[in-house]
C-alpha cells in the first residue's frame, strides 16, 4: 500500500466534507463565515481527523460513519490553534503560512471565529442519526480530550508556566494534555465508533498517549531548528526564552533522542494488530520526523 498516497487522499476527504458543512450552516454572519473558513483552509495537515478515521479502520469501522466526528476534530483543532495565537497568548503573526486569524479580522472576530468553530463541531456531532453506542461514546471522548482536563487544561499550565523553571514532569504533564489530548481522544473516539473495546481500546489509548507527546516533542524541536518557509509559522516567535520545552530543558540532542523512544514505544503498541495498523505503523514515523 501507498502510505503517503493514503494520507493524501485522506487528507482530501477531510477537506470535501468541512467545506460542504461550513458551507451548510445557515444565517451566519458573513465576516464570521469567512474568519472561520480562512483558518480551517489555510493548509493545516489534518492530522487529528485521519487519527480518528485510522482509529476506526484499525477496528474494522466504517469511516464514512465517523466522518463528521474526524471533521468536529479538526473544527476544535482550529479553535484552539485561533486562541493560541491570539496576543493574549503567544501572540503570533503567522499561523499555517499566513497572517494570523486576529491579524487579519481583528480580535474579537477571532476570538468568536474560535468558538463559532467549537460550537459548529459539536452541532455537527449532536446531529448524528443515530447518535447511540460507540458514536456517543466516542463524541464524550472528544469533550473530555478538547476540555479542561485535556486540551484547555494544557494550555492553561502552558500559561502558568511562562517565564518559571519548571520539572520535566511538568513538562510532560503540560504536553500530553495540551496536544496528546486531542491526538489521543481522536484515535480513539475512531475506536470507539467502531464498537471496540478492551485490552484493543487499551492499546490505542496507549499507542496515542507516546505518539502524541512525540509529536509536541517535535513541534518544539521544529520551533528552534525548523524552517520558516516550510512550516509557514515564526520559528521560535513564542518560545524566546519564556516557555520551558523539551528542547531547553534537556537540549536538542536528548530531546530528539526522546520522541524517537517514545515512536518506538507507540509502535510497540500496534504490533498485535499486525498488517491492519501498517499506515499507523508508518504515519508515526513519517510524524516524528516531520519538517511542518
Ligand atoms: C500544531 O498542530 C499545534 C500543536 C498542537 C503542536 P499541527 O502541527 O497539527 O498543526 P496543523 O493543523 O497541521 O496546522
Ligand atoms: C499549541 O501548542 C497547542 C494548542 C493549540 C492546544 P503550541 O503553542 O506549541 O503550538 P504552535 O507552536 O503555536 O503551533
Ligand atoms: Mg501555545
Ligand atoms: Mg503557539
Ligand atoms: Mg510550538
Amino acid at each position: 500500500m501507498d502510505f503517503k498516497k493514503h494520507l493524501d487522499e485522506k487528507r482530501l476527504q477531510v477537506d470535501g466534507f468541512l467545506k460542504d458543512y461550513l458551507d451548510s450552516i445557515d444565517g451566519v454572519p458573513e465576516i464570521l463565515h469567512s474568519a472561520m473558513e480562512y483558518s480551517l483552509f489555510a493548509g493545516g495537515k489534518r492530522l487529528r481527523p485521519i487519527l480518528l478515521l485510522s482509529g476506526c479502520e484499525l477496528c474494522e469501522g466504517d469511516p464514512i460513519s465517523a466522518m463528521p466526528l474526524a471533521c468536529a476534530v479538526e473544527m476544535i483543532h482550529t479553535y484552539s490553534l485561533i486562541h493560541d495565537d491570539l496576543p493574549a497568548m503567544d501572540n503570533d503573526d503567522l499561523r499555517r503560512g499566513k497572517p494570523t486569524n486576529h491579524r487579519v479580522f481583528g480580535e474579537g472576530n477571532a476570538i468568536l471565529a474560535g468558538d463559532g468553530l467549537l460550537n459548529s463541531a459539536f452541532e455537527l456531532m449532536l446531529g448524528l442519526r443515530p447518535l447511540d453506542g460507540g458514536r456517543l461514546d466516542a463524541v464524550r471522548t472528544i469533550a473530555e480530550a478538547a476540555g479542561v482536563s485535556g486540551m484547555i487544561g494544557g494550555q492553561v499550565l502552558d500559561l502558568e508556566y511562562e517565564g518559571k523553571k519548571i520539572q520535566l514532569d511538568d513538562l510532560k504533564e503540560m504536553h500530553s494534555k495540551k496536544t496528546g489530548a486531542l491526538i489521543n481522544g481522536a484515535l480513539v473516539a475512531g475506536a470507539l465508533t467502531a464498537g471496540c473495546s478492551g485490552q484493543k481500546l487499551q492499546s490505542i489509548r496507549d499507542f496515542g498517549q507516546s505518539l502524541g507527546i512525540a509529536f509536541q516533542i517535535r513541534d518544539d524541536i521544529l520551533d528552534v531548528i525548523g524552517d520558516r518557509e516550510v512550516m509557514g509559522k515564526s520559528v521560535g516567535s513564542d518560545y524566546s526564552g519564556k516557555k520551558s520545552t523539551y528542547v531547553s530543558l534537556l537540549g536538542l540532542k536528548e530531546a530528539k533522542a526522546a520522541v524517537h523512544r517514545l515512536a518506538v514505544r507507540a509502535k510497540e503498541n500496534l504490533v498485535g494488530f499486525g498488517d491492519s495498523a501498517g499506515f499507523l505503523v508508518w504515519l508515526t514515523d513519517y510524524l516524528v520526523d516531520r519538517e511542518f
